[in-house]
């Protein structure tokens, strides 16, 4: 198997659009523009990635970032071996050779002198220097970097520059409308649209929380997560604790406050 095929989606993921998302990514894709998809977690940030690059036909690299990620972590290493020493790439430097799209999830997780070396391959020249190896790496045709970013996360000690941040277009993810929302669930779990809507009028309530106890809103991935679990047999009231409760907050009074929406809408 190639590179690209390796990297290649070849089954269509499922994802609703929830505005112009997708002809605006057909755009910055067609102009290979970076993108930057902002929004809280599990609101399909990564899903939606997956079905561009599925529609687009080309290959995807996914980098989870994380603090203690460093700059050759993204771009790659010397690798010491019996009869000598073996460069190996990264995944930004295999993208920018085979013309993937590089996913850096969550990028602000990485230390500000990891983020740079993203910015040669944002602007005109779309070149990566690998300075260890002593080799400037052009950007295959078809590359293009996408980020995510979740704002409200993000502290003054924590936040991407300025000039990292103007090199990218963005769009604004949400968690879905109510009807939206239902129709995610029950396609992506096979759960009825019935119980399916109730999970969400739950996630609906809860998010209006936020700011209130709650850090974030319940996302649809923890709805969904609920809906496998009432698919797998469990009791909706049980699931919705499991699934929607327990995971978001240990704070006594919040949980009260969820357990009541649970019960009162499965009650
Ligand atoms: N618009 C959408 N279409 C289809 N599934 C979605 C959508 N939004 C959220 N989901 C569901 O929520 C889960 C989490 O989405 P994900 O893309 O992983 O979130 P994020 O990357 O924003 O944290 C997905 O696995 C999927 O089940
Ligand atoms: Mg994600």
């Amino acid at each position: 198997m190639s590179m690209q095929e390796q990297y290649h989606i070849t089954e269509e993921p499922f994802y609703q659009p929830t505005g112009n998302e997708v002809t605006l990514y057909e755009a910055a894709y067609q102009q290979r523009l970076p993108v930057m998809l902002k929004g809280p977690t599990g609101c399909g940030k990564t899903r939606f990635v997956e079905y561009m690059a599925w529609k687009l036909q080309k290959p995807l690299i996914s980098v989870a970032c994380n603090e203690d990620m460093t700059a050759s972590d993204l771009v790659g290493r010397f690798l010491l071996e019996k009869d000598g020493t073996r460069w190996q790439d990264g995944p930004l430097t295999v993208s920018s050779r085979i013309g993937a799209i590089c996913y850096l999830d969550e990028v602000v997780e990485a230390r500000q002198d990891t983020t740079v070396v993203i910015h040669p391959l944002t602007d005109h020249r779309r070149v990566l220097p690998l300075d260890k190896k002593g080799e400037l790496v052009h950007a295959h045709p078809d590359f293009q970097l996408v980020i995510s970013y979740n704002p409200g996360y993000q502290s003054l000690m924590k936040d991407l520059k300025q000039s990292t941040k103007q090199r990218f277009t963005a769009l604004d993810f949400e968690y879905p409308d109510e009807n939206t929302e239902t129709s995610i669930v029950s396609k992506e779990s096979g759960l009825d649209v019935e119980q399916s809507k109730k999970l969400v009028q739950i996630g609906h309530r809860a998010r209006n929380l936020k700011g209130h106890g709650l850090d974030e809103g319940i996302s649809t991935r923890l709805l969904v997560y609920a809906a496998n679990l009432i698919q797998a047999g469990i009791e909706p009231i049980e699931a919705s604790k499991m699934a929607m409760v327990r995971p978001v907050t240990d704070d006594p009074d919040i949980r009260a406050t969820l357990n009541n929406a649970v019960e009162m809408i499965f009650g």
